[in-house]
């Protein structure tokens, strides 16, 4: 008899669609690790700008990566041993993960960290290709979407609830920005899988969307 698989929950969707609220409470709720992609490529991005490595240099960035100590340790994010969590977090380091990202190199290299995060009893991973490319043998795909207005209006909401400062139609052409470099890239990029479950979250709080991603994992368990 083969061992089965560990199962993954992929939650795939475009900036500020919340898909990382949901992914967070989904995996508390089902007891199982959370992996947040997208923090990956902020935390390569800060440590290129921390190096003085220009965003678009593909092969240091990727030589980089290599070298990089990273750490999730009860939701705070460690590069090298320096909690780096809110310094990731900001719309620049947003920006620059997004151009860090589209380099095939830097996705290849951070591949065996991805899959690291599988363990049991599960997974909840959250991001733009983990249904498409980093767990296609996922349990369930979720792709997660809300208008690119709604976004930006969540986006703008929760900067101003950290205190820092917000400008919402820079918010909403940031992520427009984002949107197109996230679906036009060449490599993994920004799309629904065929096998994905959509859900437009536009008019959906989190509970509501919490609600249905359970229903549809326990749908296909039953
Ligand atoms: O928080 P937000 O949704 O704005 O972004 P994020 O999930 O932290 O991801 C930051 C950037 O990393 C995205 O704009 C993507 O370009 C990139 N990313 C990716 O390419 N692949 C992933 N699996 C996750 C993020």
């Amino acid at each position: 008899m083969t061992a089965k698989p560990i199962p993954v929950i992929a939650i795939d969707g475009p900036s500020a669609s919340g898909k990382g609220t949901v992914a967070q409470i989904v995996a508390e709720k089902l007891g199982y690790h959370y992996l947040d992609s997208g923090a990956l490529y902020r935390i390569v991005a800060l440590a290129a700008f921390d190096e003085g490595i220009d965003w678009q240099e593909e092969n240091d960035i990727a030589e980089l990566v290599a070298q990089l100590k990273i750490e999730f340790e009860h939701g705070e994010v460690y590069l090298n041993n320096q909690n780096v969590s809110e310094r990731i977090r900001t719309e620049i380091m947003g920006q620059g993960a997004s151009q860090v990202a589209a380099h095939p190199l830097v996705r290849s290299a951070l591949v065996n960290l991805q899959h690291s995060f599988r363990k049991a009893p599960g997974l909840v991973a959250d991001g733009r290709d983990m249904a498409s490319v980093i767990f296609p043998d996922a349990k369930i795909k979720i792709f997660l979407t809300a208008s690119a207005e709604v976004r930006a209006e969540r986006r703008y909401k929760q900067l101003l609830s950290k205190g820092q400062e917000a400008d919402y139609q820079k918010i909403l052409k940031d992520l427009q920005d984002r949107d197109a470099r996230d679906m036009q890239r060449i490599v993994s990029p920004l799309i629904p899988t065929a096998d994905a479950n959509l859900l437009e979250t536009s008019q959906l709080n989190v509970e509501q969307a919490v609600d249905i991603v359970l229903t549809t994992i326990s749908a296909k368990n039953g």
